[in-house]
């Protein structure tokens, strides 16, 4: 059987700290460290503890060319070789050569995976941090808090200042106020809503409006034979508009609560999972990780970048991953602005249960990156809640 390391990997010497009361009541530190190697693999999906033999292994073999497990296992031992294709960091291949007894499903299924992020092109700092940061069942009782600024300012002092001076200030040019014109209106009314309206509806044509605006195909243009850009009111990297919308409706009119695909080109909802409304609420509220102030938003929509399209162009690039969060911040500014016009509150948030929301979805998180979710509604009475907990 041939076999090569998988696509990306990190090996993090990761410290843990413990405390050591014997050495403190005889006057040595308290505090020990223990370190150990924890390999980072996008493809796993989950952090696994390697010893310094993995290490040396892992370091000599490369992720491009074959090499007979024969050879690996005369060199480092047949179980640090097993052990390591059990763990999918090492991967094997059906093609080429295996026996049938060596073609576990667990090995089948690691290789698998390691294709498919292959096939995406993925910069490995850039899957590694996607695939590491997303949350599962974040919520207040796992570690969600919501501190205020009092808190924060006791536990960590004064923030750095809200603007700052660069030059010197002297040399700095006054410039004149800016007039006023329409556009203002929209730009200063602008806020984050924390304080939607549990029971207002969104009527089907507004929906379809901030929808169409912000997430549809105003044009469409082919750069090269069969090779299309779309035009939307937002900018994205490389016209690509990789971003795709994904509806949780609860309170939309004529749509049944449940997830839909916002289709940007064709300009329908296509059904996903149908839900009830307090199934709906409660994905609201888990995609949000307990942020109850935003999960009665009649329509949320869930920003998932397919990152191929992307990445289609711009591959193993340095920048490309950044260029996919700005494109879904660019988007959520514009469905701010446009439920402003509308009279509406919006938001947007990161702190999100990607896992959750992929399960959902039926969206692999090595090919359709969960980033951000926005909303947008009437707001209830009282209105305005001043910023208590923004992150
Ligand atoms: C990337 C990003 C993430 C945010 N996440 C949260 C969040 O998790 N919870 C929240 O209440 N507000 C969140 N906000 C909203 C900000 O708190 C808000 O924009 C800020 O307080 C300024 O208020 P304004 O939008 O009303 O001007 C987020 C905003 C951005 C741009």
């Amino acid at each position: 059987m041939l076999v090569r390391r998988c696509a990306v990997l990190l090996i993090e010497p990761r410290e843990e700290l413990g405390l050591d009361l014997q050495s403190m009541f005889s006057g040595g530190s308290a505090l020990t460290a223990t370190m150990h190697w924890v390999a980072l693999a996008p493809h796993l999906d989950r952090e696994v503890t390697l010893a310094a033999d993995d290490v040396a292994l892992l370091g000599s073999v490369g992720q491009t060319v074959w090499q007979q497990r024969a050879a690996l296992e005369q060199q480092y031992g047949a179980d640090i070789v097993a052990r390591l294709l059990d763990h999918g960091l090492l991967v094997g291949d059906a093609r080429l050569g295996a026996q049938e007894s060596e073609l576990s499903p667990e090995l089948a299924h690691w290789r698998e995976r390691d294709d498919t992020l292959r096939a995406q092109h993925w910069r490995p700092l850039s899957a590694v941090a996607h695939i590491y940061s997303r949350w599962r069942g974040m919520q207040s009782e796992s570690g969600m808090q919501f501190p205020t600024f009092d808190d924060l300012v006791k536990e960590y002092g004064q923030p750095p200042s809200p603007a700052v001076e660069r030059g010197g200030a002297s040399d700095a040019i006054a410039l004149p106020a800016p007039a006023a014109d329409a556009l203002d209106d929209l730009l200063l009314r602008r806020y984050t809503g924390r304080n939607f309206d549990t029971t207002a509806q969104v009527p089907l044509a507004l929906a379809a409006r901030l929808l169409q605006r912000t997430f549809g195909a105003q044009d469409q243009r082919m750069m090269a034979p069969d090779a299309y850009v779309l035009k939307k009111t937002s900018p994205s990297a490389g016209g690509l508009h990789p971003c795709e919308a994904y509806v949780l409706a609860q309170r939309i009119d004529g749509v049944a609560p449940g997830l839909y695909h916002y289709h940007a080109v064709n300009h329908v909802l296509e059904p996903v999972q149908a839900l009830t409304v307090d199934e709906a609420r409660q994905l609201a509220l888990v995609a949000v990780a307990d942020q109850q102030w935003f999960a009665d938003a009649p329509i949320m929509v869930i920003v998932a970048a397919r990152v191929f399209r992307n990445f289609w162009k711009y591959r193993n690039h340095a920048k490309a991953h950044r260029a996919l969060l700005l494109d879904a911040g660019h988007l959520s500014q514009t469905l701010y602005l446009l439920a402003t016009e509308a009279g509406l509150a919006g938001f947007v948030t990161a702190a999100i249960n990607e896992v959750e929301l992929e399960q959902a979805l039926g969206l692999d998180p090595l090919t359709d990156a969960v980033i951000a979710v926005c909303g947008c509604g009437p707001a209830g009475p009282g209105d305005y809640v001043e910023l208590r907990n923004a992150t």
